[in-house]
């Protein structure tokens, strides 16, 4: 690593352990598979190749790694759902839909490491017996999907993909699928019926998880980009080794997207859980903006529960528990899920003491509305119920009883709807009434109170400038 050298102005932050994005920002870098090569790309699948194909899936189990896509469930176990003894065919999907708000790292993977991805497809495509691969990329990333098809050409013409990979007997194709942009689609079960040419309405698990019934209700294993990358590294060090990078539990490194209210937003490589909130904010980003104090922070991508920059967290369990503040938060799944949130896609969101919570949720319901994909009741007319509740808000034209309903409807999404897509959009708006409900009546009026019981007033309620 130590030869490696960035563009003068993007290097790595001290903080930074970059292992999937060491080619970002890389000096005389580029997306060719002969500099992939000279690299010591593709020897990793080379030695996985020889491998029997459980015994890869064993490595990432031990590896213990967990997806980077939202949900952070382990990678190999996901895997060893597949059915064993299968007759049909098992495909492979790659997540590039790169959809949750505050998100963006896939992109530069894509964009400056192609052959990357394609070698972690190519290795855990073999390690499940998948001989034909998707990489569904949003409609939004056309020089992406660019890059893609150029990079499967070429790693064609070198043996990588194609008839008898390496000679091993192995074929395998990756075909790159361009969505149409909508949110939905990043959901697996919407993604694989938007594969399948239908509308990106999700499916019910059960029965309809993709490793048992997926894409043409074959078993499917579908995971983000910045996971399939890992495998490769998995392989080069062995999972035992990989799994002591990070902390336990929340093993390896992951991509950190932060933007907001910082000196220096931007995204950063770090080993899970071995960077507090506060670094990453004060150090790695340069801090708050001149003589601004945190307000918020929405630690793992829009869906993720706001975090209160005044609150304390109670995390660790038995002789280990202790009260943290947010600045002292380890970055991983399990601390981040103990403090009320979740890790989920990465994407840090930072909100500092100038912004108002009834815009920032009203920003984001506006989201939620606009991408429910309808199919249920709850979310798609709790979710315009919410973003009309926080439009009057923002507009001064809510009472105060509003707040109470906004939460009501929230909490008649989550839990009951087909796919993750209602907790999505519910969580923010209870999160937002619970931490900043004061702040959110302040901005209601309380004398509409009154105009709300009949129509008329309501009319003149409207009307209010
Ligand atoms: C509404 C919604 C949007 C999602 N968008 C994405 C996405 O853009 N990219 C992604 O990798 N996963 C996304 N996911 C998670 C996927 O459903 C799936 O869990 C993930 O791709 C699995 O990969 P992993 O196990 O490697 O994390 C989304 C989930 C939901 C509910
Ligand atoms: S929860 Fe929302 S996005 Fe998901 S299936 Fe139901 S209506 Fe569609």
């Amino acid at each position: 690593m130590s030869q490696v050298k960035y563009i003068a102005g993007k290097e790595p932050h001290a903080n930074e352990s970059r292992v999937v994005f060491k080619n970002v920002d890389r000096e005389g870098w580029d997306q060719s598979i002969e500099t992939y090569i000279k690299d010591g790309g593709y020897e990793q699948q080379k030695k996985a190749f020889k491998m029997e194909p459980g015994d890869i899936t064993e490595e990432v189990k031990k590896a213990g790694l967990r997806g980077r896509g939202g949900a952070g469930f382990p990678a190999g176990l996901k895997w060893s759902f597949l059915p064993p003894n299968n007759d049909k065919p098992v495909y492979l999907i790659c997540n590039a839909d790169e959809s949750e708000p505050g998100t963006f790292k896939d992109r530069y993977i894509i964009h400056q490491d192609p052959h990357q991805l394609i070698e972690g497809m190519a290795i855990s495509c073999f390690a499940v017996g998948a001989k034909l691969a998707y990489i569904y990329i949003r409609e939004e990333f056309p020089e992406g999907a660019q890059i893609l098809e150029t990079a499967i050409e070429e790693a064609h013409k070198k043996g990588f993909l194609g008839k008898d990979i390496l000679g091993t007997g192995f074929d395998l194709e990756i075909y790159v699928h361009r969505g149409a942009g909508a949110y939905i689609c990043g959901e697996e079960t919407g993604l694989i019926e938007s594969l399948e040419g239908k509308r990106p309405y999700p499916r019910i698990k059960p029965p309809y998880f993709p490793a048992a019934m997926g894409l043409y209700l074959c078993p499917t294993i579908v995971n983000n980009v910045e996971t399939l990358c890992h495998v490769k590294h998995i392989i080069g060090s062995g999972g035992e080794a990989w799994s002591k990078t990070g902390t336990p539990n929340n093993t390896g490194t992951r991509i950190l997207c932060v933007s907001g209210d910082v000196q220096k937003p931007g995204y950063f490589e770090v080993q899970v859980g071995k960077v507090t909130l506060g670094e990453l904010i004060n150090d790695m980003c340069g801090g708050l903006k001149e003589g601004r104090k945190l307000k918020a922070v929405i630690p793992g991508g829009s869906s993720a529960k706001v975090l209160r920059a005044d609150e304390t967290f109670k995390v660790g369990r038995g002789d280990d528990e202790k009260e943290i503040s947010i600045w002292d938060i380890p970055m991983d799944f399990d601390t981040l899920a103990a403090c009320g949130s979740m890790a989920g896609s990465g994407g840090v969101i930072i909100m500092d003491d100038s912004r108002s919570m009834s815009w920032v949720i009203n920003n984001l319901n506006n989201f939620y509305a606009h991408e429910s994909c309808g199919q249920c009741t709850p979310c798609r007319e709790g979710s315009l119920w919410m973003k009309k509740i926080t439009d009057r808000v923002v507009a001064g034209k809510a009472a105060p009883s509003d707040i109470d309903q906004l939460d009501a409807v929230a909490r008649n999404i989550d839990g009951r709807t087909i796919c993750a897509f209602g907790e999505a959009a519910s969580w923010p708006t209870e999160s937002f009434v619970d931490k900043f409900r004061d702040e959110l009546v302040a901005d209601t009026k309380p004398e509409l109170e009154e105009a709300f019981v009949n129509a008329e007033s309501l009319t003149a309620a409207a009307n209010l400038k």
